[in-house]
């Protein structure tokens, strides 16, 4: 199998991370007292979704700064990355958008990352969090860094709904999100079974409620991944480079994974996509989304696919020999194919052809 590729953080993005470390003063706190600290918000994390971020625990915003902020605004940015493969920034004008639950802004840092080699089409930025002095530092670092935004006003018309690791934290609070006065949707969350089979729970809401669904799904219909086992969920994965040194000093010391971020993410839209899979003669030619790693067996190689409502795996031969070695397709990317490159084996779709 041909090698994954990396994503290198750009030397912009590393330094708008360390303004926002020097904002909030991370260098007076010990890597001890930070490593405790991030320990204590992931166990309120891992043990008790409902409850809200402990925003209280002593240096709880440097820690948050140093590693969840950093870790979220690479998720951030590698979900934008997939729905730039499906065109929707092409498409989609975002209007005046509006983050809920916020923090101290990983979304908009992406989004500033990502405005600097692609376009976005975009109105304004407002911020509703319910910590003040998290939305404080939010909003100092923005004007540092000439991104603005503003604190959300009540019964304002929005466009596009952002929510970044905040949804369980509002719906198990209960706030009420009014999903349909939007236009546009961008959801993400972790990659575990619970959030990603939330996310695919509301994708059904919202189709039933017009929406159009451009990612990370290739079709409109039902999918075929809530019913699965426990073992086998729809979640993507990108692998950074050249990572901050206080992030990676942190993470080696708690023994935590540092690169390889897992995350699910949903994007929804009143626009429609130029290509689903259902709509278009599966001669023209097909998108296919990798959801799983590939599963080596014998005589051939197989993964998880999105297509449509079945429950697809793509494979190759090894007797194919090129295409058994070049075979390269990581999880969570989109490829296009033409149906005379497929054979459809019932719910396997052999790659005969490149
Ligand atoms: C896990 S953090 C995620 C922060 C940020 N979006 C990120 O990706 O790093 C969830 C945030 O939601 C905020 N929050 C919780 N309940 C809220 C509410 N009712 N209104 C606004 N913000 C809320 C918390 O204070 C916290 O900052």
């Amino acid at each position: 199998m041909a090698k994954k590729s990396k994503l290198s953080l750009t030397d912009s993005l590393k330094n708008e991370l360390e303004a926002l470390s020097t904002l909030v003063g991370v260098d007076k706190f010990t890597d001890v007292e930070l490593s405790r600290a991030i320990k204590a918000m992931s166990d309120a994390y891992i043990g008790k979704i409902g409850v809200l971020t402990p925003w209280n625990v002593p240096g709880a915003t440097a820690a948050y700064v140093t590693y969840f902020h950093t870790r979220n605004t690479l998720r951030c940015l590698a979900a934008l990355l997939r729905l730039k493969e499906s065109s929707f920034f092409d498409k989609i004008d975002l209007g005046v958008i509006h983050e809920v639950g916020s923090g101290t802004g990983a979304f908009s840092f992406a989004l500033q990352e990502f405005m600097k080699s692609h376009k976005v089409l975009y109105k304004a930025y407002f911020c509703e969090e319910k910590e003040a002095s998290v939305y404080d530092l939010h909003q100092k670092w923005s004007e540092t860094s000439g991104f603005t935004i503003k604190k959300s006003e009540k019964n304002k018309i929005n466009d596009t709904l952002i929510m970044s690791y905040s949804m369980n934290e509002l719906l198990e609070n209960k706030v009420s999100i009014d999903f349909s006065s939007y236009k546009n949707i961008i959801i993400v969350e972790p990659s575990d079974s619970k959030h990603s089979k939330q996310l695919i729970k509301m994708r059904k809401k919202l189709i039933q409620e017009g929406f159009f669904i451009w990612g990370p799904c290739t079709h409109q219909e039902a999918c075929p991944f809530i019913d699965l086992s426990e073992k086998f969920w729809c979640h993507d994965r990108y692998e950074f480079d050249d990572l901050p040194e206080k992030y990676l000093k942190l993470c080696k010391r708690l023994g935590w994974e540092p690169a390889r971020l897992g995350f699910s993410y949903l994007a929804a839209s009143r626009v429609k996509p130029e290509i689903i899979n259902n709509e278009v003669d599966i001669q023209q030619g097909i998108n296919v989304r990798f959801v799983g790693d590939p599963l080596k067996e014998k005589g051939k190689i197989r993964q998880y696919v999105c297509m449509d409502s079945k429950l697809r795996t793509m494979s190759v031969l090894k007797r194919n020999k090129l295409l058994y070695k070049s075979w390269s397709n990581e999880r969570g990317e989109m490829k296009t194919f033409k149906a005379d490159q497929l054979d459809f084996l019932d719910t396997e779709i052999r790659l005969k052809s490149t």
